[in-house]
């Protein structure tokens, strides 16, 4: 029930306070009984297909810090997974996949491919719905998340992570009709993903688009904005009531005409927003989530505290979700993670 749930009431435009509490990456390196997890499951993708490890890896955060939000275990790279993309993560490497670079790459993606696939991740969802109300945290929401298009084409197209992906703008601009036809086949893909998620139990869902911020102003609209507007419009139409988060990692400036442009429902910020000049720029009813420096909190103590403090006081007053401007880093000591819980949750302004 959304009324029982901070994080689904600020999503509805409430202003609860302290702010909600979730963070990028809880589940991860840095908690020792991930790793534990994660050799037990041998590679990452198999932890990822794996219901009842996968689960396992989305309560840990809940169990240990009572986390306003539990996100689902996994990545987004499962969606060029499931539409038959090859996928391996290597050890210290990264996600490394076939690029994408040909007609032919693309003429045989097939979205309505995706839900057969994703059985394993649908079903890890259900799992934690049940696992969240048996151990007692009937207050925790569960979100649900796909990679947006832009950022999964990068991925696909590069063949591995990057700091520019210098191959994907090159294509974007080179062959526009085989970009357009790559971004409409996972735009539907994701559709079909994240409306699969929500009939399995997901509370509101999560597009990352992280490399959002590499584009120039019109591709930033012919990519992100166009696709996050249609994927957003459609499970408006297919799951009425789901509110979306958008995360267009480094938009900049650009976040006002995402904001007003898609119709997501919050958004994320990344590390570089201020949040003070960001509510001018978006609507105030605007739920806002955001957007700590991660690196602040491997650190710890006082440069932590300060900086939580600061933005605290930003979110005073308006529908605010406390989180990362990014993921949480492996070196992080997960007793800090404890402290910046604690610290929210008091709702200090003031070190
Ligand atoms: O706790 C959570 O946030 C939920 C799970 C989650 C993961 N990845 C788990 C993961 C989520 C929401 C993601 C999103 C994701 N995956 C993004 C968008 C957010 C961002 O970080 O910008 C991106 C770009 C990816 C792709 C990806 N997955 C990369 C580039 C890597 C390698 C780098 C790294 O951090 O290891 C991954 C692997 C990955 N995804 C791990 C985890 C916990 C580490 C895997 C391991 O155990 O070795």
């Amino acid at each position: 029930m959304t009324a029982d749930k901070p994080l689904l009431q600020v999503l509805a435009g409430a202003s609860t306070w302290p702010p909600p509490i979730w963070l990028m990456r809880q589940a991860g390196r840095y908690l020792p009984e991930y790793r534990q997890l994660r050799a037990k499951a041998g590679d990452f993708l198999t932890l990822c297909l794996t219901p009842e490890l996968a689960a396992e890896a989305t309560m840990q955060p809940i169990r240990r810090y009572r986390m306003d939000a539990a996100i689902l275990f996994s990545d987004i790279l499962l969606v060029p997974w499931a539409l038959g993309r090859g996928l391996e993560y290597r050890e210290g490497e990264g996600p490394i996949l076939p690029p994408l670079r040909a007609v032919g790459d693309v003429a045989g993606l097939e979205p309505g491919q995706v839900l057969a696939r994703v059985g394993p991740v649908l079903q890890t969802v259900r799992l934690v719905r049940s696992a969240l109300s048996a151990e007692g945290f009937a207050d925790v929401s569960l979100i649900g998340f796909a990679g947006g298009p832009f950022t999964v084409a990068c991925y696909m197209v590069e063949g591995a992570g990057s700091r520019d992906f210098p191959a994907t703008r090159r294509l974007a601009f080179g062959d526009p009709a085989l970009f357009a036809r790559l971004l409409d086949v996972l735009t539907d893909a994701t559709v079909v993903y994240l409306e699969g998620q929500i009939a399995a139990g997901a509370e509101t869902v999560m597009l990352f688009d992280s490399w959002a911020g590499i584009l120039s102003p019109s591709q930033f609209r012919a990519h992100v904005v166009r696709t996050t507007r249609r994927i957003v419009a459609e499970l408006g139409r297919r799951c009425p009531g789901i509110p979306v988060i958008g995360f267009p990692r480094l938009a900049g400036v650009l976040l006002a005409a995402y904001a007003a442009e898609t119709g997501v429902h919050a958004i994320g910020l990344d590390t570089s927003s201020d949040l003070v000049s960001i509510r001018h720029a978006v609507g105030a009813g605007l739920p806002l989530q955001g957007n700590l420096d991660p690196v602040a909190v491997a650190v710890g103590g006082g440069a932590m505290m300060r900086e939580t403090a600061g933005l605290l006081h930003a979110m005073r007053g308006r529908p605010s979700i406390f989180n990362l401007g990014h993921g949480l880093v492996p070196e992080t000591p997960p007793e800090h993670v404890a402290a910046l819980v604690e610290f929210v949750r008091a709702g200090r302004t003031e070190t």
